[in-house]
C-alpha cells in the first residue's frame, strides 16, 4: 500500500493549499472559490472551457480574478485537453466543472451531462492519481438523494436520484471515490453534496436569481408546481468555506453534505423577497417539472464533525446580499 502524500499549505493560512487547481473556475461557485483561495494566499490554476472574452457570464464571474497575480486562467475543454500539465505540483484539485441544472437534463443536452460530468471526471481522476495529487474535492449535489420522507438527508441514506442530472452527479462522486478506494491510490477524495447554492453571480436559470430579477424588473416569476416545494438554500460564502476546509481536513474518501439543515418553501421565499424588495412580484403557475423533488434539507452532523464547519448566513441576509448585487449590476438603461 502506498502512503498518501501530504498537501503543502500556504504559510499565512495553514488551512489553505499552497497550489490549487479549480475546474469550473469561470462558473458561479468556482469563481467565488477561486477568489477566496487567492485571498488566502494560494496560487490557483483556474480551468474552464468558457472564455471571458466571448462569454458574458464568464466575464462577469472572472472580473475580480483576472488581474490577480497568483491566478493562472486556462481556457480548456476537459474532455480533450492535456490534463496532466494542469495538475503538475498541485496540492489540491477542486473539481467543480460540470453541466448543472436538474430540469434541462431530460432534454437533448443529456449527452453533455454524461460527457462533462462523468467522462471528464474520469480524466481528472486518472491524471490526479498519476501525478499523486494529495487531495481532490469534487462538487456533488443534494439531488442525489431524490425524494425524501421529509427528514434531513443523511450521507448514509440510500440515494434515489430522480433526474438524469442527479444520476450523473451520483456517478461522478462515486467514480472519484472508486478511484480513491484503490489500495495504491495516492489521492484522497472528499465529495461535497451542495444544497441549492445562492448569492451574488448565481446562475441565471436558478430560482432566486429569477425571483430577485423579477422584483427589480417588475415582471412575473413562473412557479413550477404549487410553490410548496422546499429547498435548503445555502449561501455561497458558507459553501466556499466548507469547500476549502475539505481540501485540508484530515477527512478521507467520503461524502459530506453542505447545507444549512433548514428548508424554506418557494411560496415563503417569494413572501420574503416581497418584504425585502418592496416589489409586488406577480406569479404565474405552471406544472411541476420532471425531476424536481418536493423537499431538500441537509443533515449537517458530518460536516460539523469532519470539517468543523457550520453555516453562518441565513436566507434573509443572503437574499439581501444577492439583491444588492443584482441591483448594482443592472445593465445601464440608455
Ligand atoms: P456553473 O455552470 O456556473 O459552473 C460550472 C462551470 O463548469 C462552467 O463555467 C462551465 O463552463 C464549466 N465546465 C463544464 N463542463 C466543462 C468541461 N467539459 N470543460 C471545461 N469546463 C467545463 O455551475 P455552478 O452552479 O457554479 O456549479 C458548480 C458545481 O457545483 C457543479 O458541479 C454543480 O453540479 C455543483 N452543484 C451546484 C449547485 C448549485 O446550487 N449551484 C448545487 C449542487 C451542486
Ligand atoms: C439546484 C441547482 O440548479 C443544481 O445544479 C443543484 O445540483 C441542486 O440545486 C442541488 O441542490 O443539488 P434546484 O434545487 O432545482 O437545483 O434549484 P433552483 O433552480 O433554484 O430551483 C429551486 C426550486 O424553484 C425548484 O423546485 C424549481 O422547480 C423552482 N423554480 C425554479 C421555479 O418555480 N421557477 C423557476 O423559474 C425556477
Amino acid at each position: 500500500m502506498s502512503t498518501a502524500p501530504t498537501p503543502h499549505l500556504v504559510g499565512a493560512d495553514p488551512q489553505v493549499p499552497r497550489r490549487a487547481v479549480v475546474t469550473g473556475a469561470a462558473g458561479f461557485i468556482g469563481s467565488h472559490l477561486t477568489l477566496a483561495l487567492l485571498q488566502a494566499g494560494a496560487t490557483v490554476i483556474g480551468v474552464d472551457r468558457r472564455d471571458a472574452d466571448s462569454d458574458p457570464a464568464a466575464a462577469t464571474n472572472l472580473t475580480l480574478l483576472r488581474d490577480h497575480p497568483a491566478f493562472i486562467p486556462i481556457t480548456a475543454e476537459l474532455l480533450t485537453c492535456a490534463i496532466e500539465p494542469l495538475l503538475l505540483d498541485a496540492d489540491a484539485v477542486f473539481h467543480l466543472a460540470a453541466i448543472p441544472g436538474v430540469r434541462p437534463s431530460w432534454g437533448p443536452r443529456f449527452s453533455d451531462y454524461v460527457t462533462c460530468n462523468i467522462l471528464a471526471t474520469q480524466r481528472i481522476m486518472d491524471a490526479a492519481t498519476r501525478l499523486r495529487v494529495p487531495r481532490l474535492v469534487v462538487a456533488s449535489s443534494s439531488s442525489v438523494y431524490g425524494a425524501t420522507n421529509g427528514t434531513p438527508s443523511n450521507e448514509i441514506d440510500h440515494p434515489h436520484p430522480a433526474s438524469p442530472y442527479a444520476v450523473t452527479k451520483l456517478a461522478q462522486e462515486q467514480l472519484c471515490l472508486a478511484h480513491a478506494a484503490r489500495p495504491d491510490c495516492p489521492t484522497t477524495v472528499t465529495a461535497l453534496r451542495y444544497f441549492t447554492v445562492y448569492g451574488p453571480r448565481q446562475r441565471e436559470d436558478m430560482f432566486l436569481h429569477r425571483l430577485l430579477t423579477a422584483a427589480l424588473d417588475d415582471t412575473p416569476i413562473q412557479i413550477f408546481g404549487d410553490g410548496r416545494q422546499r429547498r435548503d438554500f445555502t449561501y455561497i460564502t458558507d459553501v466556499v468555506t466548507a469547500t476549502i476546509a475539505a481540501a485540508t481536513a484530515p477527512t478521507i474518501n467520503t461524502v459530506i453534505n453542505v447545507g444549512t439543515g433548514t428548508s424554506t418553501s418557494i411560496a415563503d421565499t417569494i413572501q420574503l423577497a416581497r418584504r425585502l424588495t418592496g416589489a409586488r412580484i406577480p406569479t404565474t403557475d405552471t406544472t411541476t417539472r420532471n425531476g424536481d423533488v418536493a423537499a431538500t434539507c441537509a443533515d449537517t452532523t458530518r460536516a460539523r464533525h469532519l470539517l468543523a464547519w457550520t453555516p453562518h448566513v441565513d436566507l434573509a441576509t443572503g437574499m439581501a446580499e444577492q439583491f444588492d448585487w443584482i441591483t448594482s449590476h443592472q445593465p445601464a438603461t440608455v
